[in-house]
């Protein structure tokens, strides 16, 4: 299987002036236990990182100790995620008929997670990781007002990996592209071309480092894991 990995975002959020990728999570980049883990992936053969081409040189640093067997490419990214996406589809080797897409961001994510998608993969066309929402969600309008409660059970939290037919996803982010669409994953381009996407289940812990308290619940966990 061949894996892309989005990385080419910033640390607004974070509110750090660097890529938060690039952030010490237990003494090494946070990029690093996202390679690491895909790395450790049986189902994974070939990997490429989206990053900006600033990023290089720090990225080329934390891959150098992991020594993977693996073929890792870095790639540039564009603008947004999507974008970087699309860069990512275009470098893809010929003979990708799948691919995975995995936030960098998302490191807490377990080899198995990769394997468990990949697997099922087989099966269909597109694929996410997700998990059943804890929080009640509401929709709110721009004055502040609460204006739907959608039913709770019907509501699933995307993640990744998210796993596509290799010409399937490059059509639907052509037809975005021409569009104009803007979404913040692949498989809402599949959801706006018409195609079917299934759920497989993802992991409590598979977080998206977004804020300060996501770093160190990723500490947490990592160092769990690591006693
Ligand atoms: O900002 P957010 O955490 O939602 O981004 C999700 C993932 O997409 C991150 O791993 C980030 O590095 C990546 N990204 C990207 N190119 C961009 C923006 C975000 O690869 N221009």
């Amino acid at each position: 299987m061949h894996l892309l990995i989005p990385a080419a975002g910033s640390g607004k959020r974070m509110g750090s002036s660097q890529n938060k990728l690039l952030l010490n999570v237990l003494g090494q980049p946070l990029l690093s236990w996202t390679v690491k883990a895909a790395l450790a992936s049986q189902s994974i053969e070939w990997i490429g990182i989206l990053g900006q081409p600033y990023d290089f040189p720090a990225f080329e640093a934390l891959l150098a100790p992991l020594h993977s067997p693996k073929p890792v490419q870095l790639i540039t990214g564009g603008e947004t995620r999507q974008q970087s996406v699309f860069n990512g589809m275009q470098a893809l080797p010929q003979q990708a008929k799948f691919v995975l897409i995995h936030d960098g961001a998302r490191c807490l994510a377990t080899p198995d997670l990769f394997d468990r998608c990949t697997e099922a993969l087989q099966h269909c066309q597109g694929l996410i990781a997700a998990m059943p929402v804890k929080d009640t969600i509401k929709i709110v309008n721009a004055d502040g007002w609460i204006t739907d409660t959608p039913d709770r059970q019907n509501l699933w939290g995307a993640q990744t990996p998210q796993g596509f037919d290799v010409a399937l996803l490059k059509a639907c982010h052509e037809k975005g592209k021409q569009e104009g669409w803007e979404v913040t994953d692949d498989a809402a381009l599949l959801e706006k071309c018409g195609q079917s996407v299934k759920i497989v289940p993802g992991e409590d812990t598979n977080l998206k480092i977004t804020t300060p308290v996501d770093l160190a619940i990723a500490e947490f966990i990592l160092g769990q894991r690591l006693a």
